[in-house]
C-alpha cells in the first residue's frame, strides 16, 4: 500500500482545513492542531503575509517536531491602498469578526467606484531542514451589500473576475477550484507529490 505523508496545517480554522483535505485528496495525512494537541495562540505579529506564515510554520517545527505548513491571506483592496491586508481578520477590532469586517469595508468604500480587489495567500512550508514557499492569488471586486452564506471571512462582499455571483453563493468545489488559498495549495500539493515521487526513484 502507497504510503501517506503526514503534515500539520498550523491552523484552526475549520473551513480551511475541510477546504484542504478536500484539495489534498487521499494522498496526503493534514493533521490539524488539535490533532497534534495544540491549543496555542500563535502570536501572528508580522508586518507582511509572508513574515506571519513564517511564523506560524516556525512555531509549530520548533515546539512540536512536525513537518508543517501554514497559510496567511489578506484582502487587498486597490482604493484603499491594499487595505485590509495583513490585518484582514482584525480588520474592525481584535475579534475576528467576519460581520464587522465586512461592514467596515462596505463602509469605507461607500460611493467608490474602483472596487477591484484581490485575495492573496502565501503557504509557508517547512520540511526538515527546508522552507519553501507558495503564493496564490484572485482578483474580483468588492460588491456593494453581501450576498450569499457559504464560505467564510470576505466570501459574501467578493465577487471573483468573470464571475457573476460572490464566493460565498459558491460551492466549495467552484470556490477551490479558482481561490488564492486553492492555487497556493495546489502548487503545494503538486510540489509534495514530485517530491515523493523523487525520493523513491
Ligand atoms: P488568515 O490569516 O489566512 O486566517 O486570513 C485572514 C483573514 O482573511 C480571515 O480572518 C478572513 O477574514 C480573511 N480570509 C482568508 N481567507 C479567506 C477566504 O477564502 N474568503 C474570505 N475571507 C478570507
Amino acid at each position: 500500500m502507497k504510503e501517506k505523508s503526514t503534515l500539520v496545517f498550523a491552523t484552526n480554522n475549520a473551513h480551511k482545513l475541510s477546504e484542504l483535505r478536500q484539495m489534498a485528496g487521499d494522498g496526503l495525512n493534514i493533521l490539524s492542531l488539535a490533532d497534534i494537541g495544540c491549543d496555542d495562540d500563535i502570536p501572528e505579529t508580522g508586518q507582511t503575509l509572508e513574515e506571519n506564515s513564517l511564523i506560524k510554520a516556525k512555531w509549530i517545527k520548533e515546539r512540536y517536531g512536525y513537518d508543517c505548513f501554514a497559510d496567511d491571506t489578506g484582502l487587498e483592496v486597490y482604493s484603499l491602498g491594499g487595505e485590509p491586508g495583513v490585518r484582514s481578520a482584525r480588520y474592525a477590532s481584535d475579534g475576528h469578526d467576519s460581520a464587522a469586517n465586512m461592514a467596515l469595508l462596505l463602509k469605507k468604500l461607500e460611493g467608490e467606484s474602483d472596487r477591484r480587489a484581490r485575495f492573496r495567500t502565501v503557504v509557508t512550508l517547512i520540511e526538515g531542514e527546508r522552507t519553501t514557499v507558495f503564493t496564490g492569488e484572485v482578483k474580483g471586486v468588492i460588491t456593494c451589500e453581501a450576498a450569499g452564506c457559504g464560505g467564510f471571512g470576505y466570501d459574501p462582499v467578493f465577487k471573483p473576475e468573470g464571475w457573476t455571483k460572490t464566493f460565498a453563493e459558491a460551492s466549495a468545489e467552484e470556490k477551490n477550484a479558482i481561490s488564492h488559498r486553492g492555487r497556493a495549495v495546489a502548487q503545494l500539493i503538486e510540489y509534495l507529490n514530485k517530491s515523493r515521487f523523487d525520493n523513491k526513484c
